[in-house]
């Protein structure tokens, strides 16, 4: 293996799926040498293979206020990426692009509002039994005098399935440890297996570049325990084997979801159940709208969703079997530069020169490979089966959504556009007045158009269009999260100030 598996967090490669429990603790620093000698001892999981697979596992990140706090200097904290400096709720133009806004805008979180940004995310992974125990362990001097706790989230257990039911974290890209991949050159065919670059910095990324990241000085105190930069050996590597985590808490209002597709299916059970999962592209147990493609796609194997992940949508541009607008198909429309694959060399040129009819839609949704998320999110609240769902119990209080958590090297062109671009987007694959069925926050477009409806396109006549869709998910909170390789951990115990 040609990267240091010991120095990178092992949430990078493993989901933890053997360890039921989790829960994340928002932290802020209230003691900044107890936060360092923290720094200098956690005891972090790593991403080194373990014969037998560990009870219990820790994770730590940071944000950019919290690297402040901790005592980075200001030279090198300005080093880190425009988008994790501002922090997730920092300016009002990015709430809009996230589409934080009305019952989503960060004024309205339960925590990470703006101003009160958290310093650091402290994630507990425990086997079925054992987190009480282990976050008692982890609470102890330094750490209590360290943080104050300003949320405690956790996670449930719904056996891989999201609240709304349908089985989720099938998708993900394949990242490439072994850097056999080369980068930088034109893929022309979808394969699922990515860049080491595209999650873990310090690496060259799907451009064949290494993403920005904060160098030091080999002089400077502590950095000499930092690792060469691939790219510039006269530096010392701060972002080496770390990534940025993507933390927002998104409530999902399960009976509302039910409850509206009822009403539109005229309680028609297998309508309703064909109408939601039009808006996944997956039916609840994960299987896909496709049909299997028959070319291989590299990198789709076992730990990556298996025959349920081999398919394109080359074999359905229009969207009758997948709608184009559906939850998968937004978030990850998998053609790469160009849908249907390479071709000949005449009709490749035709359509990049855009002379073909559907070059335009094409272009919309092309470079998937530059936008891939490695999700870790994990779902809270307890099951609310569908036959329940559909019928009012003002007695629930219970709150239901997905502990949203991904991983990526550049966040605004990774999340963000993911995010922004796709799900959020009113324009996206030439479909208009609608955005993401699940995500969608259903206010009116900037032009001033309706954002609300759903279409299901049909063969040889206007699409099908479900108007009037309430707003399903409202975020609680969130933040953007450093999450530092070991080296870098113990550089800032002992390194800065
Ligand atoms: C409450 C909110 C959400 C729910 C209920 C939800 C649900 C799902 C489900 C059921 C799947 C299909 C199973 C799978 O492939 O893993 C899926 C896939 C996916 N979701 Fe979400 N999701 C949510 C939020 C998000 C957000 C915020 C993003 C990104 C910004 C996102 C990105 C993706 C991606 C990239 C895939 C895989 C698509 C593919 O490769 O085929 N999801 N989601």
């Amino acid at each position: 293996m040609p990267v240091d598996t010991k120095d990178v967090q092992g949430l990078l490669r493993f989901g933890y799926g053997s360890m039921k429990e989790a829960g994340y603790l928002v932290l802020r620093i209230r003691d900044v040498a107890a936060a360092r000698a923290w720094c200098a001892v956690a005891p972090v999981a790593t991403a080194e293979y373990q014969e037998r697979p560990p009870e219990v596992a820790l994770q730590v990140a940071f944000t950019w206020t919290g690297l402040g706090a901790l005592g980075l200097e200001p030279g090198l904290l300005a080093e880190f990426p425009a988008e994790f400096q501002s922090g997730m709720a920092g300016e009002e133009g990015r709430s809009r692009r996230l589409g934080d806004i009305g019952a989503s805008a960060p004024d309205k979180w339960e925590w990470g509002q703006p101003g009160r940004e958290p310093h650091a995310l402290v994630m507990l992974f425990a086997r079925s039994g054992r987190l009480a125990d282990w976050r008692q362990r982890v609470e102890n001097d330094p750490f209590l005098t360290a943080f104050e706790t300003i949320a405690f989230l956790f996670s449930g257990d719904l056996d891989g399935h999201e609240p709304f039911g349908f089985k989720d974290g099938i998708s993900q890209p394949e990242i490439d440890w072994r850097r056999e991949r080369a980068t930088g050159c034109d893929e022309l065919t979808y394969t699922n297996v990515q860049a080491l670059g595209e999650f873990v910095l310090g690496y060259p990324n799907e451009y064949g570049k290494y993403t920005d990241r904060p160098l030091l000085d080999p002089a400077a105190r502590g950095a000499r325990g930092l690792l060469p930069a691939e790219d510039n050996p006269g530096k010392r590597d701060l972002g080496r084997n770390g990534t940025y985590l993507v933390l927002r808490q998104l409530e999902q209002d399960v009976r509302g979801f039910w409850q509206f597709l009822d009403k539109v299916s005229e309680s028609n059970e297998a309508e309703r159940l064909r109408l939601a999962e039009a808006m996944v592209g997956r039916t609840t147990e994960g299987h896909p709208l496709m049909p299997p493609n028959t070319n291989a796609i590299r990198g789709i194997d076992d730990a990556s969703g298996g025959p349920s992940n081999r398919f394109t949508y080359d074999g359905d541009p229009k969207g009758i079997r997948c709608p184009l607008g559906s939850h998968i198909r937004r978030s990850n429309p998998r053609n790469a530069d160009l849908p249907g694959g390479p071709g000949s060399l005449l009709s490749r040129g035709l359509r990049m020169l855009g002379l073909c009819d559907d070059s335009y839609r094409g272009d919309l949704i092309a470079s998937t490979r530059f936008h891939r998320i490695l999700r870790r999110g994990r779902e809270y609240g307890p099951r609310l089966p569908v036959a329940d769902a559909v019928r009012e119990d003002p007695g629930d209080t219970q709150k239901r959504g997905l502990q949203f958590v991904c991983l990526n090297a550049n966040i605004s062109r990774q999340f963000e556009f993911v995010q922004n671009a796709w799900l959020m987007s009113t324009k996206f694959d030439g479909l208009s007045e609608e955005s993401d069925p699940l995500m969608g926050n259903r206010t009116a477009a900037g032009d001033g158009r309706d954002s609300a409806n759903f279409s299901l396109p049909m063969e040889g006549k206007p699409p099908r269009v479900i108007a009037g869709l309430p707003q399903f998910v409202t975020m609680r909170g969130g933040a953007y999260f450093f999450l530092p390789s070991l080296r870098a951990l113990r550089y800032f115990g002992e390194g800065p100030v």
